[in-house]
């Protein structure tokens, strides 16, 4: 049903047929009057460890609690079977091991199969797939050897469906790690692993884990390849991470430290997430960040997908809406030593302290960071008393690192005045602005920056979504009325693409069993991935930006909601393109006309790639991903005009070459 609406209306596009009542709006674009460069990094993405984002989502662990240092150190795991007595399984705590004080101590006498054994539950099951080998590793030390691990994958009924023995090979003192893998025989969406303690001896345990041998880039103990891949589908011209508020921590304890997460991953000293209580409605008590995916492992991601890397740090405050805690002034030395300290992780050689321990970790090259954040959704004089030391260190050292600092919460209201005002005052390389809002908000805003200094600090739109509830509400929708909210507010980011050089919707992943804030860019299973609406107009956004904005008009105005219309033009210089973004936020189709100026060809044949859906709360799921996704359609030019006709509800990416 829906493709045959689909198809009618790319036909009806086709034969330049609009509706008999419609009347045609003229818009002019004129190829040589050039606004501005767009940034060729502008379109990224905002990575944060909230809904399982990292930790049970993307980074492809499948054991929750390997080292027994959640608040509950036996979380995740069941003690089973039917010899096991008080005392054959223990978790030791060590006072001499800051990063990973707990291992777990197993006894056994003449124990066969089904006598004493651990279940680990993994992160709402485990995804298992069928004929794919699985990575099962161990650190362990034992004084009395004889004792073996057999390890069994179960599916949601306890059936085994794959197995293996691993017999620890070295005796003594020391900790030493080793591996086996075996093959799944099934696909399991919620998954099970056990381990049954065989034989006599005594065995210490730390780090227990299993890996899927499918990752991005097929990196042993790596990243979940579907979910990077929707991340490199959308070229992204940055990732920005760690967050969100997970940088600022309840209280300065839960910050996000970035020295934590480099070096061995069982040297990464795990801390709560802190979206594991935020939301006393979507308690979450399960959620720790393990840190396996760390700043060295963000760096390299950003790497491997052509992004630019934006790490956000702690500016020396807690999140103001939960302890407000703040670091004295005269002890703030450290925090901005760790932001030079990363610079120098970054960037800096092999013979530096913190070039050396990247390039232990197998990156010899420099990663060539070139922008940093200082502070999440902070806000107030504190705020700025704190930044303006980090700004000086930082360009007394590092002069081309261009700094972005927070505008707070909110696009507007008295935090927001009183921080634009000091930023701009202190004339900083780019400021973070955040809105989640109504779609309403989206539609009104389109025009917002059409005012901004042009000559002032630069803008980030940090964090965006467009919110069919309310800020904060579990009844959020990833529908397609928001997305074509936020395509419609994109046009005005696009035209002022001299002020506004990098956006980022937020959040970005979401599990469907363990999400804390909706909506979400992308929604995960154990199995699956999928993009929303919202996904795809980011994506249209990314993949067609051009290279010169140039001007669009009607009436000699810029088009911002004038009978439901909102629409921006590029030129791809490289790719001799013209390209019109319009979108018709209206329930009446429209018919357009294009009059190109100021260019000196101009195909005959174009391309529309649009999305249109009369049903406004249409959403893409986990069994319909491609609900709403683009199609294509051509398009003619008579001459140098261009008539389309635009579907009710519709945003479409005209293309015609130029050469
Ligand atoms: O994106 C979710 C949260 O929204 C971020 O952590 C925070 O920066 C904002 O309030």
């Amino acid at each position: 049903m829906r493709n045959t609406f689909l198809r009618s209306l790319a036909l009806g596009a086709v034969l330049g047929i609009g509706t008999a009542y419609a009347q045609t709006t003229k818009f002019t674009v004129n190829g040589a009057q050039v606004k501005a460069q767009v940034n060729q990094h502008m379109y990224g993405v905002f990575f944060e460890d909230i809904n399982m984002g990292a930790d049970g989502g993307i980074y492809a662990e499948l054991i929750k609690n390997r080292s027994f240092e959640f608040y509950k150190p036996l979380m995740g795991w069941k003690k089973e079977g039917d010899k096991i007595a008080e005392g054959d399984i223990l978790v030791l705590n060590r006072t001499n091991h800051e990063a990973n004080p707990r291992f777990l101590r197993v006894k056994t006498q003449n124990a066969s199969k089904g006598n004493i054994g651990l279940t680990n539950e993994g992160f709402r099951g485990m995804g298992i797939k069928k004929d794919l080998k699985y990575d099962f590793s161990v650190m362990y030390r034992q004084t009395t050897p004889g004792l073996s691990l057999r390890l069994e994958l179960l599916d949601g009924k306890d059936n085994i469906i794959g197995t293996a023995t691993l017999k620890p090979e070295k005796s003594g003192e020391d900790w030493h790690k080793q591996g086996v893998s075996f093959v799944s025989s099934a696909t399991e969406l919620k998954g099970k692993f056990r381990i049954w303690f065989e034989g006599s001896g005594s065995i210490d345990l730390d780090m227990i884990s299993l890996f899927p041998t499918d990752t991005w880039k097929n990196r042993p103990g790596g990243m979940r390849a579907d979910m990077v891949q929707l991340l490199a589908d959308m070229k992204p011209g940055f990732i920005r991470f760690p967050g969100g508020c997970i940088v600022e921590g309840h209280d300065l304890e839960t910050r996000y430290q970035w020295k934590k997460t480099v070096g061995p991953i069982e040297d990464r000293q795990l801390i709560v997430n802190r979206w594991n209580t935020e939301f006393a409605h979507r308690l979450t008590p399960d959620y720790y960040q393990t840190f396996g995916l760390g700043f060295f492992e963000y760096f390299q991601l950003a790497e491997d997908i052509g992004a630019e890397a934006m790490p956000i740090l702690n500016c020396g405050m807690a999140c103001q809406f939960n302890t407000s805690e703040l670091v004295p002034m005269e002890d703030m030395e450290q925090y901005v030593q760790d932001a030079l300290d990363l610079i120098e992780f970054a960037n800096g050689p092999v013979s530096s302290k913190w070039g050396k321990v990247r390039s232990d970790m197998g990156h010899p090259a420099p990663f060539n960071l070139k922008m940093l954040g200082v502070g999440n959704e902070n806000w107030g004089p504190q705020y700025v008393e704190r930044l303006k030391l980090f700004q000086t260190a930082i360009k007394a050292k590092y002069p081309n690192i261009k700094l972005i600092y927070s505008s707070g919460t909110d696009p507007n209201g008295a935090k927001f005045d009183y921080l634009n005002g000091e930023l701009r005052k202190l004339n900083v390389d780019i400021i973070d602005e955040h809105y989640y809002r109504s779609p309403e908000w989206f539609l009104e805003n389109a025009a917002r920056y059409d005012s901004y200094d042009r000559n002032g600090p630069k803008v980030f739109a940090g964090e965006y979504a467009a919110q069919s509830d309310r800020i904060a509400s579990t009844k959020n929708e990833n529908n397609w009325k928001t997305a074509l909210a936020e395509a419609s507010f994109l046009t005005g980011l696009e035209r002022n693409a001299d002020v506004v050089r990098l956006a980022s919707y937020a959040p970005l992943f979401a599990h469907v069993d363990g999400w804390q804030w909706t909506p979400d860019m992308i929604w995960v299973d154990n199995l699956h991935a999928y993009g929303t609406p919202n996904y795809q107009i980011q994506k249209l956004y990314s993949l067609n930006k051009g290279t010169d904005v140039i001007s669009l008009t009607e009436n000699g105005k810029a088009v911002s909601g004038q009978d439901g219309m909102y629409a921006s033009a590029t030129l791809d210089k490289n790719k001799n393109e013209l390209i019109i973004k319009i979108s018709n936020y209206s329930d009446k189709a429209k018919d357009v006309e294009f009059a190109i100026e100021g260019l000196k060809k101009l195909a005959s044949k174009g391309t529309n790639t649009f999305i249109a859906s009369e049903n406004l709360d249409k959403e893409n799921t986990i069994e319909n991903p491609k609900n709403v996704v683009p199609m294509e359609q051509s398009i003619k030019a008579s001459g140098k005009k261009v008539k389309a006709s635009l579907a009710p509800y519709s945003f479409n990416v005209l293309k015609f070459k130029t050469n």
